[in-house]
């Protein structure tokens, strides 16, 4: 009377482990592609903060505080919710100008091409 159900017992069991195992699997891949991702990120953002040190932004900004101009959190929250606000910035860094944080202007930038600009832009938009 014991029996078939010690074998059922033993096939659901062995089953389960099977899951398991496939379930063990997948968090693996998970984890192995998440943190390929993760470098992928935190590369590509290294090379950005080099860049915008290299366009001499950092002269009048930082990332979370107040220097000759805004800092860069502060200006990716104001333009989170804007449409076109990589637009408007890109031809702010671009042409320079003032009145959106006080009356400092920000000088326009000879240095930096529309394509710099426009990558730029988008760094300061990622800063939140
Ligand atoms: C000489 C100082 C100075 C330098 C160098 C500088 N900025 Fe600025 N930046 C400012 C000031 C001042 C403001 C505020 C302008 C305003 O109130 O409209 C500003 C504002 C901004 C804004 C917000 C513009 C807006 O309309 O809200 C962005 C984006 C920005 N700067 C990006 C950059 C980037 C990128 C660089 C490097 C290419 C850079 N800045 C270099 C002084 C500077």
């Amino acid at each position: 009377m014991n029996r078939p159900s010690t074998i059922r017992h033993i096939v659901i069991g062995s089953r389960r482990e099977k899951s398991k195992g496939r379930w063990r699997e997948a968090v693996r891949a998970g984890f192995t592609a998440f943190a390929l991702l993760g470098c992928f990120a935190s590369a590509a953002r290294a090379d950005d903060a080099d860049f915008v040190k290299s366009k001499k932004c950092m002269v009048c900004h930082a990332i979370d505080e107040k220097r000759v101009g805004p800092p860069f959190k502060a200006i990716a929250a104001r333009y989170a919710n804007e449409p076109g606000a990589e637009a408007r910035l890109t031809n702010k860094i671009r042409v320079g100008g003032s009145g959106a944080w006080g009356i400092l202007p920000m000088p326009a930038s000879d240095s930096v091409s529309d394509a710099d600009a426009k990558r730029l832009a988008h760094w300061v938009l990622m800063q939140k």
